[in-house]
């Protein structure tokens, strides 16, 4: 019988912290959370009624929000987290992303549970760091825990990027 030979094994771990209550957070990352649930309220979601919202912090201290977005052709719909970074990326291209706030809502009103960005928006959020050579600190609200994790490329291992592709950016 052919024996399997594993060359090498690895492992990646990751780690965030979570809070029990927005207080123990500093005050400029509560008012991100507060924007992102208040952004909440803006969100389209007729066909899911989950409404989610998002609101990014820039390296100037401005704040943008989005919401998730849906449409009756259901692949045309946009997550709270894409629409914030593209309108951040589109609108401040110059001034680089430094956390994101996610927060969303249920028929019930705001989760109890922090709600974290779908593997589409991991992927997008690792694109905004690297080019802003930047980390973006993620904060995943929900009404009894919050979540923080220091870099979105945590919640990507092994991400497919633009440094497997080696080419240059412009
Ligand atoms: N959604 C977000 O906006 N962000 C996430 O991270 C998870 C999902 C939206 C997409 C869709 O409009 C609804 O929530 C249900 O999936």
């Amino acid at each position: 019988m052919n024996e399997v030979i594993i060359m090498e094994s690895k492992n990646i771990s990751i780690s965030w912290s979570e809070f029990s209550s927005l207080d123990e957070l500093s005050e400029n990352d509560q008012e991100l959370i507060r924007a992102a649930r208040e952004a909440s309220k803006n969100a389209w979601a007729p066909y899911s009624g989950f409404r989610v919202g998002a609101a990014v912090r820039l390296e100037n201290g401005m704040i943008i929000i989005g919401s998730n977005i849906e449409n009756a052709a259901f692949p045309s719909g946009i997550c709270a987290e894409r629409n914030v970074l593209s309108t951040s990326a589109a609108s401040f291209p110059d001034k680089k992303p430094i956390a994101l706030a996610i927060a969303a809502r249920n028929q019930e009103g705001l989760t109890d549970d922090p709600v974290p960005p779908c593997g589409n928006c991991r992927q997008v959020i690792v694109e905004e760091e690297l080019r802003n050579s930047n980390d973006i600190k993620l904060l995943l609200s929900g009404k009894t825990k919050i979540i923080v994790v220091e870099k979105g490329s945590d919640l990507l291992p092994l991400q497919f990027s633009v440094n497997n592709m080696r080419i240059n950016l412009p």
